[in-house]
């Protein structure tokens, strides 16, 4: 009887031990995978960022009013008939990135984004997929003199919200940007128009989210990233496969439904 519960004691207390053991490592892997300057400064651009989302509209769902012809969802040539089918099944969600409630992206793009905003006065930043634009409003904060181009299939609903955002303070400073771009057919000719002797300092993909319309966007925009661009991927957690096979100059770092990407030096 006496030996029979020392022995549960014991393998209690061992459980036990093995537990903390594994708690003080996840806690060392966290630190680590922040890098070792799990700074104050990575802490405040977090805020900033989480913040920031927050005031301009924060989480929102949104009706589809358009799709590309060539969406890989648009079944047998009916654009019309797949769109209110998507809208039947869920809404576009958009002001969800950063909070940690949400995607919880905030710490990733902080700690990519030191460097940029220690190192960049008037970086340019390109978003593709913008809905209402709080993403565009939160780069134009992080920079007020950097260049803010939005790129979207359908660009009504951040045209409709530019005075909600610039009343909130956004693109004081400089304007924001907005183009007409399909994910699934980028066209060269017009990016070479919107990108011609500039390079793209940052990159975001916030589009239709396949594998299809993530590497046609990133063919497209390849030849405007500067050497020492960062590029976040959003919302596809096996698109780093396809990235590190067909990109051999990335640095790819998966992180879950987040893929962030850096030209290798
Ligand atoms: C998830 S929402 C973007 C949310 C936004 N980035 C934010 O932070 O609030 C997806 C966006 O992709 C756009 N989109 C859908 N299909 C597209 C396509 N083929 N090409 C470009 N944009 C597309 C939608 O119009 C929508 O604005
Ligand atoms: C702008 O978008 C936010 C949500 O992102 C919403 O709360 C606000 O009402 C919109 N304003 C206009 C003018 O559309």
């Amino acid at each position: 009887m006496r030996l029979r519960w020392n022995r549960r004691f014991a393998f209690f207390l061992t459980a036990t031990h093995a537990a903390w053991h594994e708690l003080q490592l996840s806690i060392d892997g966290e630190a680590q995978s922040l890098g070792s300057d799990l700074s104050e400064d990575v802490h405040d651009l977090h805020a900033r960022l989480v913040r920031a989302e927050q005031r301009y509209g924060g989480y929102v769902e949104v009706e589809r009013n358009k799709i590309s012809a060539k969406d890989v969802r648009v079944r047998g040539g009916n654009v019309a008939a797949t769109l209110e089918a998507l809208n039947a099944r869920s809404r576009m969600v958009g002001g969800d990135r950063m909070s940690t409630d949400r995607h919880g992206y905030g710490k990733h793009y902080a700690t990519a984004l030191r460097k940029v905003v220690d190192t960049k006065r008037a970086p340019t930043v390109v978003e593709v997929g913008i809905l209402r634009g709080s993403g565009l409003a939160t780069w134009s904060e992080l920079f007020p003199s950097g260049r803010v181009v939005g790129l979207d299939i359908d660009l009504s609903y951040a045209a409709e919200n530019l005075s909600f955002l610039k009343e909130k303070g956004a693109f004081a400073a400089r304007d924001v940007e907005l183009y007409e771009f399909d994910a699934y057919a980028p066209d060269p000719a017009a990016l070479a128009e919107v990108f011609k002797g500039d390079v793209i300092d940052v990159f975001i993909d916030d589009g239709p989210h396949t594998v299809t319309a993530i590497i046609r966007t990133l063919n497209a925009i390849y030849p405007y990233l500067s050497d020492e661009c960062v590029c976040f991927i959003e919302d596809n957690d096996k698109v780093h496969h396809n990235i590190a096979a067909q990109f051999p100059d990335f640095q790819v770092e998966p992180l879950g439904q987040l893929t962030i990407l850096h030209k290798k030096q």
